[in-house]
């Protein structure tokens, strides 16, 4: 008898239930489709429901392949996710990074805080940055790198060239990567801090640099780049307790006593004109001295290792452009562009390092975007909206760079002069722009031009193969390559 009154008002409940639910459902997906501040950005309909496409792209390191594929559908301007856009125009670089300062980096950034701590980097406060970002912009002037950095340079690099010559007469193979990223650690760290990290140290051409298990668990997290660092804090402590990494313990503590080791010095009164000392003679405290220089380490090892190793992988695949170097060297045409500097550029521009978008927030005033390729139709976005170009887009856009995939570093340069157009400067972004670009984009590139004129000089290349022919980056972040994929080379005898 109580199921036959039980079992109408279960019924009725259940039914009650589902149409509430549906009902939310459309409203939801009416709102989305016509009500919401984005409701007129092209996109797909799942990515105006939801971020979990974006957050899953994140993850699996397809973020920029899918957003090109969006492009070539809806056109310049599309919709990541509800909150989140994403623009495939260089005309679009100056309102959102340049002008008047820029937009602000979006909170996600703060998923790279170290320890709770906020580094130059990570951000998004214009004032905090300021304080940092002032007191050590000197070390990264041309001028001064070009001056008190070129004998620590030109010491690594001749470190770079000595263990290729090892590995050709010794065990015939090297892989690119972990030397790349040797010398990056040891220039920045030699010219930044004043003391070598010591990545050539007892390297005997086949174990892996001590540094890399710390930069690789940095760089695996770039898969979280826009989960929330509080999140990520658990995940981790998770992680930890599920997974230790002997590896990663050991690798962490050597990063540590390093840096320790240069605060205490820099407290003492040396390290003169480090970065380090002068963080800490501005008033910043020494436990967050310590996080700026690991994350220097961090930025200085993974990013400019990626661009060398495969700059270098490339001019194996292509040794005409190490012979044409050479001839440079010797008695190359004079212009305002070389060939150096055109490899270089190149290598910046296939290497892709930090392919993604880098989102910035809509100021409170709104902002209109009018694509440069002309057409009548502009968007409003509104504010709070997070806003962002990848190099990935633009690096790869055939127009602006035909056949995209090759790397020729002749598309920059002929006879010495530059025959870049104004789209091909425009749409370097290796480095990002504006106000938070890059603070270190000078030694990167003076890193480069060293040890590209170095390894020019020396013929060490020669004979050289490259062990996998192709490789494949993962849309992280900072790239990396994916599975099945090295930057081995190989000299046969
Ligand atoms: C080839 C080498 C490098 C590449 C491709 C690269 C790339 C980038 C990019 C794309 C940004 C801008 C991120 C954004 O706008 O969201 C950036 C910022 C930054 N990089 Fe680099 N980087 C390189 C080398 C270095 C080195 C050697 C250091 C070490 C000192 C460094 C330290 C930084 C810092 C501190 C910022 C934050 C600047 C700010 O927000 O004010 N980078 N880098």
């Amino acid at each position: 008898m109580l199921d036959g009154v039980l079992q109408p008002l279960i019924a009725n409940a259940t039914s009650s239930i589902v149409i509430l639910s549906l009902t939310l459902l459309l409203a939801y997906l009416c709102y989305a489709l016509f009500s919401h501040p984005l409701s007129h950005i092209p996109g797909p309909l799942h990515r105006r429901l939801s971020s979990i496409p974006l957050l899953v792209s994140n993850y699996r390191g397809t973020e920029s392949s899918q957003a090109a594929s969006l492009h070539a559908k809806y056109g310049p301007i599309v919709l990541l996710g509800p909150n989140d856009v994403h623009i495939n125009d260089g005309g679009a670089i100056a309102p959102i990074y340049v002008e008047k300062g820029g937009f602000r980096k979006a909170p996600y950034y703060h998923s790279t805080d170290i320890d709770g701590l906020q580094t130059i980097f990570s951000t998004t406060d214009p004032e905090y940055r300021a304080v940092r970002a002032k007191a050590v912009a000197p070390i990264f002037a041309t001028s001064k790198i070009q001056s008190d950095g070129a004998r620590i340079l030109h010491d690594c690099a001749d470190d770079f060239v000595a263990a290729l010559k090892k590995a050709k007469n010794g065990v015939h193979e090297i892989d690119l990567i972990d030397l790349a990223r040797r010398y990056s650690l040891d220039a920045m760290s030699g010219y930044v801090f004043g003391k070598r990290y010591g990545a050539f140290t007892d390297y005997t051409g086949t174990e892996t640099l001590s540094a890399t298990p710390y930069v690789n668990f940095i760089q695996a997290f770039t898969r979280f780049f826009l989960v929330p660092n509080w999140i990520l804090g658990y995940l981790l402590a998770f992680l930890g307790s599920v997974y230790p990494n002997q590896e990663f313990e050991t690798s962490t503590e050597k990063v540590t006593s390093y840096v320790q080791s240069l605060v205490d010095e820099a407290k003492q009164g040396g390290g003169k004109d480090t970065f380090q000392k002068r963080l800490l003679d501005v008033g910043i405290s020494e436990a967050e001295t310590m996080v700026q220089c690991e994350d220097a380490i961090f930025a200085g090892t993974d990013a400019p290792g990626t661009t060398l190793g495969l700059l270098v992988w490339n001019l194996v695949k292509q040794p005409e452009y190490i012979r044409g170097l050479r001839h440079e060297l010797t008695d190359g045409p004079m212009g305002n562009m070389s060939l150096l500097r055109a490899t270089v550029q190149e290598g910046n521009r296939t290497s892709l390092a930090n392919p993604v978008r880098l989102p910035r927030i809509v100021p409170p005033q709104g902002w209109t975007y009018t694509p440069s390729a002309g057409g009548k139709k502009s968007y409003h976005v509104p504010a709070g909206t997070a806003v962002g170009i990848s190099a990935y887009s633009l690096h790869l856009n055939e127009t602006t760079f035909p056949s995209p995939h090759e790397f020729n570093p002749r598309r920059w340069v002929e006879n010495g002069q530059s025959i870049a157009t104004r789209e091909m400067n425009r749409d370097l972004f290796a480095f990002g722009a504006g106000s938070r670009q890059c603070i270190a984009q000078n030694l990167a590139m003076e890193e480069m031009f060293v040890v590209i004129r170095r390894l020019a000089e020396s013929e060490v290349l020669t004979g050289a193969q490259v062990v996998c022919e192709e490789v494949r980056l993962g849309e992280w972040f900072n790239t990396r390559l994916r599975d099945g994929c090295n930057l081995k080379i190989r000299w046969t005898v």
